[in-house]
């Protein structure tokens, strides 16, 4: 698809999400809301825009000035993972039909991960589906759950249990509204972004590891780059298994861990990508007692992590009986044998039923309390 940025010298750059007739761009880089000629991406004249109670404040009135020639509606969502929820979904879905909003409704995410899998969801599912966009505005979204398609919501019994693939028409990072995110947030994206260096490129982990006081400084050459790579690498392996029939779910590296531990949590406490530092420190544990990684690069990974002010052990609470109980659960169980991602090197991730469960257990050992 043809992508207009509305200056020749712009400073946004491009990732291609190569999918046949579901193929899109990431525009990247700082005001690149501004930037992007939305008319070029949204083909009727109705624009719903789903956003939160803090990031309305923040950019609703950016974005609207980019969607001067459309007729805009808004549903401003309460904040948080609670709300990615079906009662969240009946919100959406509710005012698109007391709007009486027909299938040329664009649904616009404007938000976190949360705003883009329950908006997501929304498109994917209302009249059998609709377009969408997705312009998101956390570190994690930028470099993770805007881009490949996944949508869905949690379930009580576990995270992300419902669900849809639906891919935006459009994505639209804007690096400078990571300016705002709080610093905890900050961090957590941080950690999906580390995700990438171990599970594709060691390479890109090093440059992580020689940047990082210029991230966490918020430095925009340095982010804008950072979720350039990032994209770079989740579009190449969406591009190769679109609905996760098999490599795509090394993209989960740590999230088998991370998400027991949120289920653990109930979803408070902990944001996702702090439960998924501890998750990928859990599954390079694994690795390491499986030969693919020294203790040296699980020792660099512990000090990136708490660089980053990210944790590096399970709540005190959480027992190993807990990990197993909620782990088998997971949607990587097939036939009642837990599927893991392990590295089998230094930036080369694979999806394993075969590390053995007694090393499962020693993980568990080594990193519980109790
Ligand atoms: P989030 O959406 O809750 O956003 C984090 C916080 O930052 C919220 O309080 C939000 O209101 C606030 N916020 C957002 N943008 C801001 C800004 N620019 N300035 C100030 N505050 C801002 O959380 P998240 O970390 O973005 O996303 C987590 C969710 O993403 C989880 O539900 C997770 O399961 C999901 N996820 C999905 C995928 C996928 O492929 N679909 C991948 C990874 C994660
Ligand atoms: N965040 C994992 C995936 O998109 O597959």
């Amino acid at each position: 698809m043809h992508t207009s940025l509305s200056s020749s010298d712009s400073q946004c750059c491009k990732v291609h999400v190569s999918l046949g007739i579901r193929s899109y761009s990431i525009i990247i880089g700082p005001d690149a809301m501004e930037e992007v000629v939305f008319a070029d991406h949204v083909f009727g004249r109705r624009v719903m825009i789903v956003t939160n109670e803090i990031v309305e404040h923040l950019y609703f009135e950016k974005v609207v000035q980019n969607f001067r020639e459309f007729q805009v509606n808004k549903i401003v969502l309460p904040d948080g993972e609670k709300i990615k929820t079906l009662d969240g979904l009946n919100i959406i879905l509710s005012a698109l039909l007391q709007g009486g909003h027909d299938r040329t409704t664009t649904l616009v995410a404007l938000g976190g991960g949360v705003i883009g899998d329950v908006a997501g969801f929304a498109a994917a599912v209302y009249q059998r589906g609709i377009d969408f966009v997705q312009i998101p505005t956390t570190l994690l979204a930028q470099v993770d759950s805007s881009v490949g398609g996944k949508t869905g919501v949690n379930h009580a019994l576990g995270k992300n249990m419902i669900g849809a693939f639906h891919q935006p028409s459009i994505v639209i990072s804007d690096t400078k509204t990571l300016r705002t995110l709080p610093k905890r947030e900050f961090a957590a994206g941080l950690s999906e972004v580390i995700k990438y260096g171990l599970i594709a490129d060691r390479y890109f982990f090093d440059w992580i590891e020689e940047n990082l006081d210029g991230l966490l400084d918020h430095d925009l050459n340095l982010l804008a780059y950072a979720v350039r790579v990032a994209c770079q690498i989740k579009a190449s392996i969406v591009s190769h298994d679109e609905t996760e029939q098999g490599h795509r779910a090394i993209l989960n590296f740590g999230h088998t861990f991370g998400h027991a531990i949120e289920t653990f949590l109930k979803y408070r406490d902990w944001v996702h990508g702090e439960a998924i530092s501890v998750g990928m420190l859990m599954a390079m544990r694994l690795s390491v007692l499986l030969g693919g990684i020294s203790e040296t690069d699980f020792d660099r990974l512990k000090v990136m992590l708490k660089r980053c002010g990210l944790p590096t052990s399970p709540p005190l609470l959480m027992t190993i009986q807990d990990f197993n109980l909620i782990m088998m659960r997971d949607k990587k169980v097939i036939d009642g044998q837990l599927r893991l991602v392990i590295l089998e090197a230094f930036g080369l991730a694979t999806v394993s039923t075969e590390y053995g469960d007694s090393n499962l257990q020693k993980v568990l050992s080594f990193h519980c309390a109790s």
